[in-house]
């Protein structure tokens, strides 16, 4: 029996609009971040009680909490596919913290390549780029993909590569790349594969095969701030770690360190106990739900939200054709409509949050939208005059577990009101400095008096 969709803590709680009346809150913004399963805020409710230090206390609580935290990386792992292995997880904050660990940690120079793609993530990006190291890079086509000939072409066109970084499924269009065939192909190279899975993790299983895997908490329903970085044991054996610190340790004299084994040596500080208990009951509860199910409900919502967004006259559907299956990401432009004033707009009036902006991928939307090079450098020097009026972007809806059909006809009939139902019901501003729309005039919560309770909503 189906139990997609499920509801999440605080789905559909009441938001004002800008008509005067509440609506039942309605996220399209599952690529961001998620709400709790309930099932994970039951876990660390019950947990709070029992809270105390792990590996570093006697005490009774100490012990539970650190059984609890030791069985949440034992349940990362098994979500992994490392169940017998020699591979560790190490708890950290989101994916782009076990990124940014890894890039360090794997001592890179400026001898070594990195492989990686267009389509990143700037999680996936940034760490690779403030290396010495040289970079090479898998370019798309303007559906937003490559082939898994693009990434042998990279991988082979000069020495070979220290490692290929590459993404499980993009957060700006949903695309899944072939990634076990890359993975396989890279290995058949004597190439190592990091794979960043922040968006491939709540909706399909894990590549067993990726030597690197990474991911967050809070875009699979576990939103208490921990993220996990696995890899093989090896990797994290010799050398400093990222952090340096207690815990991380087994001697420490004022002018000798001895680093105590991995994964321990990587976590640094007193971890994200609560943040790893909640990972692990997400975990729990999806592996209970199970992929047959999560897949099918995803398939279903994906082609519905992508098919119905792609409908409406005037709207551009970005990324690859309706035809191939994606993650359920409808990412969009309207004609004749600035993003920011999109987004705004299904805010103040409809009770639905969305995304827009470059969502922290700035080249691959460069690719997406076709920007010519002139136009980049204009808002380039916006930017550089703190100017974000002009900031070129897409909307993007995306959903999850707790998204239903009938809520994609919600978003649908929004976006068709807003893109043929005549002008705005007020006139909306824009702040220069954020980019982002305001609706002009006085209704609480949306008055000039309330903005700085207002986002940036486009930040990179
Ligand atoms: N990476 C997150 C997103 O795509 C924040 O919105």
């Amino acid at each position: 029996m189906a139990t997609l969709p499920r509801p999440l803590v605080g789905d559909g709680s009441p938001v004002p609009c800008l008509d005067g009346t509440e609506r039942p809150y309605l996220s399209f913004d599952a690529a961001a971040s998620t709400g709790a399963l309930p099932a994970v805020a039951d876990r660390v409710q019950s947990f709070l009680p029992m809270y105390s230090s792990v590996h570093r206390g006697a005490g009774y609580k100490s012990q539970l909490a650190t059984d609890a935290f030791e069985e949440a990386r034992a349940s990362a792992l098994r979500f992994a596919g490392r169940t017998g292995g020699d591979d560790v997880a190490i708890v950290c904050r989101n994916t782009t913290e076990a990124i940014n660990h890894l890039a360090y940690r794997l001592r890179l120079d400026r001898d070594d390549v990195v492989v990686t793609t267009v389509v990143e993530h700037h999680a996936n990006l940034l760490p690779w780029t403030r290396l010495p190291v040289q970079r090479r890079f898998v370019d798309c086509d303007l559906t937003g993909r490559f082939g898994v000939d693009d990434v042998v072409a990279a991988l082979e066109h000069g020495v070979r590569p220290a490692l290929l970084a590459i993404t499980g499924a993009t957060n700006v269009t949903g695309w899944l790349p072939p990634i076990d065939a890359i993975i396989e192909a890279a290995h058949e190279r004597g190439v190592p594969v990091a794979v960043d899975a922040a968006q491939l993790a709540p909706h399909r299983p894990l590549p067993a095969g990726a030597d690197f895997v990474s991911w967050s908490g809070h875009k699979m329903y576990a939103p208490f701030g921990a993220g996990i970085l696995v890899g093989p044991r090896s990797a994290f054996a010799d050398g400093d770690p990222f952090l340096a610190g207690g815990g991380a340790v087994d001697l420490v004299d004022l002018d000798e360190v001895v680093w105590t084994d991995p994964p321990e040596r990587e976590e640094a500080g007193s971890p994200n106990v609560i943040g790893a208990v909640a990972l692990g009951a997400a975990v729990e509860e999806l592996e209970a739900i199970g992929w047959d199910e999560l897949v099918a409900h995803d398939i279903e919502l994906a082609g519905a939200l992508r098919r119905g967004i792609a409908a409406i006259d005037g709207v551009a559907l970005l990324g690859p054709p309706l035809e191939e299956t994606t993650l359920p990401v409808a990412t969009f432009v309207v004609e004749g409509m600035p993003h920011a004033l999109v987004a705004a707009r299904l805010s103040a009036e409809h009770g639905i949050g969305v995304r827009h902006g470059c969502f922290c991928a700035h080249p691959y939307l460069i690719r997406l939208l076709g920007l010519p090079q002139a136009e980049i450098e204009r808002y380039r020097d916006d930017l550089r005059n703190r100017d974000k009026r002009r900031v070129p972007g897409a909307v993007r809806a995306s959903g999850g577990i707790f998204t239903s059909l009938a809520d994609v006809d919600r978003l649908v009939a929004a976006v068709t009101e807003i893109v043929h139902g005549g002008a705005a019901p007020v006139e909306y501003e824009q702040d220069p400095a954020t980019g982002d729309y305001w609706p002009a005039g006085d209704t609480a919560p949306w008055s000039a008096g309330d903005r700085s309770l207002g986002a940036s909503c486009a930040r990179g």
